[in-house]
C-alpha cells in the first residue's frame, strides 16, 4: 500500500485547531456525530475548559455520549440535541466573544442514515452565528465532502460565505486535494483577527 507524508485533512484540522485552542478554552462542535471530534476537543480544552456539541441524530450523540463518558471527560461537554443554526439560542449568553475554535464536519456520519445530511441553508445560517461567538484568534474549520448528494452545492454555499468574509475581520482559507477524483474533500479554515471588530451579520432565518 503506497503511503504518504501529507497530513489527512482531518490530522491538518486538528493541527490548527491544537495551534488556536488552550487548556480552559470554550469551544464548539457543531456536527457531533460519533464523538470523535468531541473528544479530541473535550480533551484539549482539559478539565476547566468546555465543549457545545450539536447533532439532529439522537442515536449519535448516545454513541457520543458514551465515548465521552468511557474517556472521563463527560462533564465538561454539553451536547445539545438540536441543529447547529440554533446554537445562539443554546449557548450560554457569557460565550459571545470567547470561542477558541468550532469544527464542522459536514455531510452524512458514515454507518449510519446517509439521508440525514447537512444541508447549506442551516450550514450557512450556523456559519454566520458562529462568527458572533467566536474570540480574536479564534478559529472555525469546516471539512466538506463533494461526494455524496448535494455535496458539491454545500461546498460551492460555504466558499461563497467565506468569499464574502470581511477581510479586515477575518481570514478565510481554503485546503483541499487537487487530484483527488471521486468523494472529495477539503478544509476550509476562517480565523477572526486579533483585535478585529466583528460586525452582527444578518442571519437568514431557518425553522430550528
Ligand atoms: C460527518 S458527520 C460528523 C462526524 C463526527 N464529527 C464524528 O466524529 O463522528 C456529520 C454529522 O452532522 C450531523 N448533522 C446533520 N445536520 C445537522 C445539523 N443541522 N446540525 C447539527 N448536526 C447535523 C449528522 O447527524 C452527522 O452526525
Amino acid at each position: 500500500m503506497p503511503v504518504s507524508a501529507l497530513p489527512s485533512i482531518l490530522d491538518l484540522t486538528k493541527q490548527l485547531v491544537r495551534a488556536a485552542v488552550g487548556s480552559g478554552a470554550t469551544v464548539i462542535d457543531a456536527t457531533v456525530g460519533n464523538g470523535h471530534d468531541t473528544l479530541f476537543l473535550a480533551e484539549l480544552v482539559g478539565p476547566s475548559g468546555r465543549v457545545f456539541g450539536f447533532d439532529v441524530q439522537e442515536s449519535a450523540l448516545m454513541h457520543a455520549r458514551e465515548r465521552l463518558a468511557t474517556a472521563g471527560v463527560a462533564e465538561r461537554v454539553t451536547l445539545f440535541h438540536a441543529g447547529h443554526h440554533t446554537l445562539l439560542h443554546c449557548l450560554p449568553a457569557a460565550c459571545i466573544g470567547t470561542v477558541r475554535a468550532a469544527m464542522f464536519n459536514l455531510g452524512y456520519l458514515p454507518g449510519s442514515d446517509k439521508q440525514v445530511v447537512t444541508v447549506p441553508e442551516t450550514t450557512i445560517a450556523a456559519l454566520d452565528a458562529v462568527l458572533g461567538v467566536l474570540a480574536p484568534g479564534g478559529i472555525v474549520t469546516v471539512h466538506v465532502y463533494t461526494g455524496h448528494a448535494g455535496g458539491m452545492e454545500e461546498a460551492l454555499r460555504v466558499q461563497q460565505w467565506c468569499d464574502a468574509l470581511d477581510w479586515a475581520a477575518f481570514r478565510a482559507i481554503r485546503y483541499g486535494w487537487c487530484n483527488k477524483e471521486r468523494n472529495s474533500e477539503a478544509l476550509v479554515v476562517v480565523e477572526r483577527l486579533q483585535g478585529s471588530t466583528v460586525h452582527e451579520r444578518k442571519q437568514e432565518t431557518v425553522d430550528a
